[in-house]
């Protein structure tokens, strides 16, 4: 598991391996826009901060997951121990 963090308020949720960033944050009452939910729509496309994003999502091409300016919460997950988005 790892950490989410929201920059906008500071809250930090901790994602289970078996629930997605999108659900994890759901439990915390954050909502995340969703359409998808399996990583083709780019509708819950969300800035990146900082971590290290475990891109899963057929949106982004390889440039785009190289930069890891942004990720699809429904899908991607983490290799670094916390991410830091902008919500
Ligand atoms: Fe479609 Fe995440 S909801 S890519």
């Amino acid at each position: 598991g790892f950490d989410v963090v929201c920059a906008g308020s500071g809250t930090r949720v901790s994602v289970a391996a078996d629930e997605s960033i999108v659900d994890a944050l759901g439990r915390t009452g954050i909502s995340v826009p969703t359409s998808c939910r399996e990583g083709v729509c780019g509708t819950c496309e969300t800035k990146v901060l900082s971590g290290e994003p475990d891109h899963r999502d057929f949106v982004l091409d390889d440039d785009e997951k190289a930069i890891a300016g942004t990720m699809m919460l429904c899908v991607s997950r983490c290799r670094s121990a916390e991410l830091v988005l902008d919500l």
